[in-house]
């Protein structure tokens, strides 16, 4: 009786010991808005699970060092918005309202993070900085549209705009002297329309014909373009194409044409390499498939780091991350969540998703930013405990501190 009594009242004590820690230590919400898997086959990329890994990843880290965000503790909001290419976005647009907007279960997050698809962040993106809701977001989205500053005032970005892509492929028709491109892009979908747009603006500037070509997820209209793009004999396709299926289904036709190198030159805008080599092949077999898109150009971000001893902000390697990743990325496959999609038929890549990178990065410069906005804060007589979504003041220092905020 007397051991059971003494037990009881170690645990007790114990149990007001870390009552008395975390009491001290504030919870600073960040939501992680990724596309879960979605089944649909018009749907773009939906592998948001696995950035969910480097997330938690950066965010222990941070928790873990007394030399950042001393006295506050980032507490991750996982969430899915919509796959990438999709015309609206409800989920993303209701989970980022249940979590964010009117969350009653936390603090109001202080940032919005994830937000990987361009048609995602350009729907959620209007609404939060506004004064009421006035929040920051840090999206790895590339559409040149969301770059308006006077639009999308707290938005910030991990990778570059993809005009990128359209100066890579003006610098190609000069070099070539190529005077005829088509341009083939996927309608209705702010990514490939803007790219589009931005491209249109540059050409017409100059002498070289251009014939622009929206499909969308019909057989007519792939039919069409290539119908099209044969009769006026474009041979320098410029291919901006959202759903990996319709970018199949085109090329798979454009094969039985003969509409491939090194009659015709395709130039992709794609989001990764893998993908292209992932494709289902449901309209011609693999091999047409590797042969149709034999000798194109593919356009992308380079999310990788072959250096294993690149030491990260966190002053950690690469290597050491990659492995930390790669462990989680294995663990998560047990969560429920997680579970109910695997058996729906998502499948987890044992490589996991090199969007994982910038995903670790969004969280740092976050975490950065806010850490070095602290002082200000004190100087200025704000605190973060006083963070709301109206409390504007705050949200500009963590925004100005963000604007230093620099790292390989
Ligand atoms: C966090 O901010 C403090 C105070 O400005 C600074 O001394 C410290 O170096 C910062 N931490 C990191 C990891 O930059
Ligand atoms: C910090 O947040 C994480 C969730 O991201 C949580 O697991 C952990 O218990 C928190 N730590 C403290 C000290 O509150
Ligand atoms: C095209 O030319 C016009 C007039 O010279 C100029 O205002 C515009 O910025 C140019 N557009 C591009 C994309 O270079
Ligand atoms: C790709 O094209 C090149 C050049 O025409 C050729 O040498 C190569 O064999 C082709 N590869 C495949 C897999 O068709």
């Amino acid at each position: 009786m007397l051991a059971a009594l003494a037990i009881l009242l170690f645990l007790s004590s114990a149990i007001q010991f870390s009552a008395a820690k975390t009491d001290a230590i504030t919870q600073l919400s960040v939501l992680v808005l990724v596309p879960y898997p979605d089944f649909n086959p018009n749907s773009g990329w939906s592998n948001g699970i696995e950035l969910l890994p480097a997330a938690r990843i950066a965010a222990r880290e941070m928790n873990n060092r007394a030399d950042i965000l001393p006295g506050y503790n980032l507490s991750l909001v996982e969430a899915s918005s919509d796959a990438c290419g999709c015309i609206t976005a409800p989920i993303g647009l209701s989970n980022f309202v249940r979590y964010a907007v009117n969350n009653k279960m936390c603090n109001q997050v202080i940032a919005v993070t994830g937000l990987v698809c361009s048609t995602v962040t350009e729907a959620v993106s209007p609404i939060a900085g506004r004064p009421e809701v006035d929040i920051i977001q840090l999206s790895l989205s590339i559409s040149p549209l969301l770059r308006d500053t006077g639009k999308y005032r707290r938005l910030w970005h991990l990778l570059p705009s993809s005009t990128i892509f359209v100066h890579t492929t003006m610098s190609l028709i000069k070099h070539f002297s190529w005077n005829k491109i088509t341009l083939l892009y996927s309608e209705a979908n702010v990514l490939t329309e803007s790219t589009t747009d931005a491209f249109i603006d540059i050409l017409s500037n100059t002498t070289i014909q251009h014939e622009i070509i929206g499909i969308r997820s019909s057989p007519i209209f792939i039919h069409k373009a290539l119908d099209l793009t044969e009769a006026e004999s474009n041979r320098i396709i410029f291919a901006s194409i959202s759903s990996l299926d319709d970018l199949s289904h085109l090329m798979c036709e454009a094969f039985s044409r003969g509409l491939i190198w090194p009659c015709y030159a395709w130039i992709f805008q794609l989001l990764t390499y893998n993908e292209v080599l992932l494709l289902e092949q449901s309209f011609c077999t693999q091999d047409s498939l590797i042969q149709a898109l034999n000798m194109s150009l593919i356009l992308n971000y380079r999310l990788d780091n072959n250096k294993d001893n690149d030491v990260l902000v966190s002053g950690r390697t690469y290597g050491q991350f990659r492995k930390e990743y790669l462990d989680e990325l294995q663990k998560i496959k047990s969560e429920d969540f997680v579970q109910d999609y695997l058996s729906g038929g998502y499948v987890i890549n044992d490589n996991g998703n090199l969007y994982s990178n910038p995903m670790y990065d969004e969280l740092w410069a976050l975490g950065l930013a806010i850490n070095s906005s602290l002082a200000d804060m004190k100087r200025r007589g704000l605190s973060l405990n006083e963070y709301s979504y109206n409390n504007t003041p705050i949200t500009n220092l963590i925004q100005e501190h963000l604007n230093d905020v620099k790292f390989n």
